[in-house]
């Protein structure tokens, strides 16, 4: 299924799938047309076995996303601020939970909302420009996409307090050094690094990629025992895939595996 998406680009090259978030003349702020168009398009990617990975940029070279758009937001009740809320959360959670593995290259601000979007990613690269900040207390909100919680998962409760209260913006060696990112490659460079990594998860065994993708996310949702016995079952079902059986005879036959995906 092709979709035609005003907001958003998309383009599938050899098992790799590129979400460019086009909004540049607002520093690509989600507004609900965006947050829309991103709903659907995770719903095909989702579902299309042929995609194995998904990068996630921005246009332009200024902003990975600017954050929620401010202007949409301005007038809004608090009823109607909940809603909206809700409707980012759920679409972050989608994104969170998509079966294939998910690459932020965030070639610049990554703020509220965009740092949110970042951090609802598997893995975040940043570019030497980037910048990442939770500013909204300086807007009289809260961060309402997830960034309360994903933050302090993601780089402990200290230091998310710390930028959540303060409104901070720390540039990449600081994002990095927090844990925030993973990788930070020079600007120009981004993309291609963001390529690099995914080819190289694309070389692996694709079932067991995403079996740990979901094992990951079940078990940092729940308690460790049940995560652990989680882990156990979906370690069980590699035995049933083409790629263990090739894998460890390739390894015991001192070759390279050649995986099929199935
Ligand atoms: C709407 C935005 C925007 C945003 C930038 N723009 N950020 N529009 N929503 N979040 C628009 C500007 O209005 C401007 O439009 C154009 O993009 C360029 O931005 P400038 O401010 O002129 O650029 P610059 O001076 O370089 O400053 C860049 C910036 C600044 C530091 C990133 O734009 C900024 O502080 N933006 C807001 C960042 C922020 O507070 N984000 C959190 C939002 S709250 P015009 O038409 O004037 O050219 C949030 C909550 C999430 O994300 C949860 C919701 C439930």
């Amino acid at each position: 299924m092709v979709t035609t998406y005003n907001n958003v680009l998309y383009q599938t090259d050899n098992g790799i799938g590129m979400i460019t978030l086009n909004r540049p003349k607002a520093l690509n702020a989600l507004n609900s047309g965006l947050l829309k168009e991103l709903d659907s398009l995770l719903d095909e990617i989702a579902q299309d076995d042929n995609v194995k990975v998904v990068i996630i940029t921005g246009s332009g070279d200024k902003a990975f996303v600017a954050g929620a758009d401010i202007s949409e937001m301005q007038s809004m009740s608090a009823l109607a601020g909940r809603t909206f809320g809700k409707f980012g959360q759920a679409i972050f959670s989608k994104l969170e939970n998509i079966p294939q593995p998910v690459i932020a290259a965030v070639n610049g601000f990554a703020l509220g909302g965009g740092c949110e979007l970042a951090m609802a990613c598997d893995i975040r690269i940043a570019s030497e420009k980037a910048k990442f900040g939770q500013p909204e207390v300086s807007l009289g909100i809260v961060p309402g996409f997830g960034g309360t919680q994903r933050l302090s998962r993601l780089i402990g409760k200290g230091r998310a307090k710390e930028l959540l209260y303060t409104a901070d913006i720390v540039d990449a060696q600081e994002a990095y050094r927090l844990g925030l990112v993973n990788i930070i490659a020079p600007a120009d460079e981004l993309i291609s690094t963001a390529k690099a990594l995914a080819e190289k998860i694309l070389s692996r065994a694709q079932v067991p990629v995403q079996l740990c993708k979901a094992a990951v996310n079940t078990g940092m949702d729940t308690d460790l025992e049940s995560g652990i016995a989680y882990e156990a079952e979906v370690f069980g079902l590699c035995f049933a895939t083409a790629d263990q059986k090739e894998g460890m005879t390739a390894f015991v036959g001192k070759r390279k595996p050649n995986f099929t995906g199935k």
